[in-house]
């Protein structure tokens, strides 16, 4: 992991989200006698992005031997139609996660959607259950991305207890999760948005930061503290390509760890899926 041409060490998320799915692979194979985890995914309509996305998670689940069920559903879909099809899988003894890939086609309403899954397999930690689990701090599924990102915080061997963490962002998927989840690990949590008052100095507080707010290289490297944890959710496109919300370049001059863009955040997402459904799975044989 450690690169240091010059800068801080490059996280690489490629090579963890890897070694995640390696550790899941030999979960799935140790308990194959109790259980084989299934992970039932639904697209709906004819989203090109969402299409890919989903082929990536089932040959995800393929390579680390779990059952992949999916259901394929046209844009014209009617929300009752949607929402039979999501009390089926919530019923289906052979499945223990449910991904219902997002967004939906115009004219479903996917709150109603989300908040019908089971929350015992609702791996994306997306219903109002999961969130409310996650704030009481009590067992359940977190959202993946989240998870990624703790994930990577950890590979740098950097304990976020009594640390600064400055969370950039306040999204239900993303920013709001994560600085939970930095709380439970007893870090001091600040969260910055758009209507954050001086976000440089914010920033420049952070011991670790997470940033998630989708604008192109928003947090230029000058604002970093020195030997600071950069995480880096952002997947932005410009004419240069796929960037960061912070500016990589000169961030890693300053930060003591940094995840780039892409090879960062990105990959964990799915790795942290599959373990969420080996989770999931046991959890239903342990009753
Ligand atoms: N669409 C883009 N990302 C996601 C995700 O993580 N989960 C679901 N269900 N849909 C998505």
């Amino acid at each position: 992991m450690a690169e240091t041409e010059g800068g801080g060490a490059r996280i690489d998320g490629t090579e963890v989200a890897k070694r995640v799915r390696g550790e899941v692979r030999r979960r799935v194979a140790g308990v194959a006698d109790r259980v084989r985890p299934g992970l039932a995914t639904v697209l709906v309509g004819d989203d090109a992005a969402s299409a890919v996305y989903v082929r990536n998670k089932r040959k995800a689940c393929a390579e680390v031997g779990i059952e992949s069920i999916h259901t394929e559903l046209p844009a014209t879909t009617a929300q009752a139609t949607l929402l039979a099809k999501v009390d089926e899988l919530n019923a289906r003894d052979d499945v223990h996660g449910i991904l219902v890939q997002l967004p939906l086609p115009e004219g479903l309403d996917e709150k109603e959607v989300i908040d019908r899954l089971s929350p015992e397999k609702d791996v994306d930690g997306l219903t109002p259950v999961s969130q409310g689990r996650l704030l009481a701090g009590t067992a359940g599924l977190r959202p993946c991305t989240p998870l990624g990102v703790m994930r990577l915080i950890d590979e740098t061997g950097v304990d976020p207890t009594g640390k600064r963490a400055v969370v950039v962002g306040r999204s239900l998927l993303v920013g709001k999760p994560v600085g939970l989840l930095l709380l439970e690990r007893h870090a001091t949590v600040t969260y910055c948005h758009s209507r954050t008052a001086d976000l440089e100095a914010e920033v420049a507080s952070a011991d670790i930061l997470v940033a998630a707010i989708g604008r192109p290289k928003a947090i230029p490297g000058s604002w970093i503290k020195p030997g600071a944890v950069v995480i880096d959710v952002g997947i932005n496109r410009t004419d240069d390509g796929l960037v960061g919300d912070v500016d990589y370049e000169s961030a890693r001059l300053r930060a003591a760890h940094i995840t780039p863009v892409p090879g960062g955040v990105g990959p964990m997402t799915i790795a942290m899926l599959l373990s969420n459904t080996v989770e999931a799975a046991l959890a239903s044989v342990r009753g």
